[in-house]
């Protein structure tokens, strides 16, 4: 998807208005031109993404979609096509988000949605994670099960546009248990590149990005960057403030210098 380190922000559904959302990104651009290593992705409301793309040019900075349908058109009130973001130059969606799987939707329509992003050019950020955490290790299964059945329809030349992003969902938004540990995000991170390398092989399975997301802000980004073993982070109310996105990305691009520096 991309060797820099991926920040994609989900914006959820905010701000109320498109006059506050071109504000933010308009802030959140000026925190991007100094990036070397770091790619930032905001994945706003639909409806505004046709305005804002206006704002966003070159590499560093783009706009991503939060969630998108799996048929190229047709009779689906409601719905928002691959087709359709690729038509307004969108590359990004998310799919199979913690929040929308706990409005109904199924491991199979996630699959579903995987494949037909995918096959219609567009790069996926694919999240999974487990509800809570059992003493008796349920959640690594749930979580593998996830991955492969998103990951089932989607053909081994198309892994090189995706992500996976681990969001423990007690680890999600305000009412949040806690953020996850770098341990936690370790620990998962090991399990999802070996179901990955089961599906594709270890040489692709290495090229997979994975982000970790829940309750992310600029006191914690540093932790699971330089711990989590992971290529980037997915950022909900942190990315509402462009004083703290900024400064998470800035935290991201000066770890990925220092390891590159090592290397
Ligand atoms: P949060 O949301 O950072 O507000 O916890 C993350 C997400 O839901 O992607």
């Amino acid at each position: 998807m991309t060797d820099k380190i991926l920040i994609a922000g989900n914006w959820k559904m905010f701000p109320t208005t498109l006059v506050d959302a071109k504000k933010i990104l308009q802030a959140i651009k000026k925190t991007t031109t100094t990036l070397k290593y770091t790619e930032a992705i905001i994945c706003a409301p639909t409806l505004f993404l046709t305005e804002l793309s206006r704002t966003v040019s070159g590499k560093k900075l783009s706009l991503g979609a939060q969630n998108v349908f799996f048929e190229r058109e047709g009779a689906y009130t409601g719905e928002i096509s691959p087709v359709m973001l690729r038509s307004i130059k969108i590359k990004t969606a998310i799919i199979g988000h913690s929040e929308r799987r706990a409005m109904g939707e199924s491991d199979d329509e996630v699959g579903a949605k995987v494949a037909a992003s995918l096959r219609e050019g567009l790069n996926v950020i694919l999240c999974v994670g487990e509800t809570v955490r059992d003493h008796d290790g349920t959640y690594t299964r749930t979580i593998s099960n996830q991955l492969k059945s998103a990951l089932a329809r989607a053909q081994r030349p198309q892994a090189a546009r995706i992500a996976i992003a681990y969001e423990p969902v007690w680890a999600i938004g305000k009412d949040a248990e806690r953020p996850a540990t770098p341990e936690d995000v370790l620990e998962i991170s090991i399990l999802i590149k070996k179901v990955l390398a089961d599906a594709y092989g270890q040489q692709i399975a290495e090229k997979i990005p994975i982000l970790y997301g829940g309750s992310v802000d600029h006191t914690n980004a540093r932790g699971f960057l330089a711990g989590g073993n992971v290529k980037g982070l997915l950022v909900g109310r942190a990315s509402l403030s462009p004083r703290s996105f900024g400064q998470i990305l800035s935290i991201a691009d000066e770890i990925e210098g220092e390891k590159r520096k090592k290397k």
